[in-house]
């Protein structure tokens, strides 16, 4: 009876100890990026003016005339081609917007798609 009681004490001890299952990913609070064009996105810190939603709202954006275009808009979206979206991120305009002739036309193209598909 005693060892019955010794056993079933130690049984719950190993049950408490148990380690947490590891998390998801989804989980996590930033998502790792889906695709070639959400990283290239991440990477080069386009969020920190063009918010991490696309929504022109990033953090350095408030003091910004022009404004970022609102990524996140279908109805904004519709009015600029992809080729003025390259070629505004290769050549950079006049006003905040930097210049990034360091991409390949894949990276371009990719970061394009990525940046429609802000306002699906
Ligand atoms: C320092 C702030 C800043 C950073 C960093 C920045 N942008 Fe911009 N971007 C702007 C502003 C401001 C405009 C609006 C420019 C204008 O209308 O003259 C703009 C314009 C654009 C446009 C043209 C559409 C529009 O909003 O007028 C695209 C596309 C774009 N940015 C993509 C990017 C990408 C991709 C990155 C990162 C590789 C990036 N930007 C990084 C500030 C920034």
């Amino acid at each position: 009876m005693k060892k019955i009681f010794l056993c079933m004490a130690m049984i719950g001890m190993l049950a408490a100890c148990d380690a947490p299952a590891p998390k998801n990913y989804s989980e996590l609070p930033e998502p790792l990026p889906e695709s070639e064009g959400e990283l290239l996105f991440l990477e080069s810190k386009c969020p920190v003016c063009h918010g991490y939603q696309g929504a022109g709202n990033g953090f350095l954006s408030a003091g910004l005339k022009p404004q970022p275009l609102d990524f996140s808009s279908a109805v904004v979206m519709a009015e600029i081609s992809d080729p003025q979206l390259q070629a505004a991120i290769r050549n950079g305009k006049s006003s905040a917007m930097p210049a990034y002739a360091q991409f390949t036309d894949g990276q371009l193209a990719e970061l394009t798609r990525y940046i429609r598909s802000l306002s699906k």
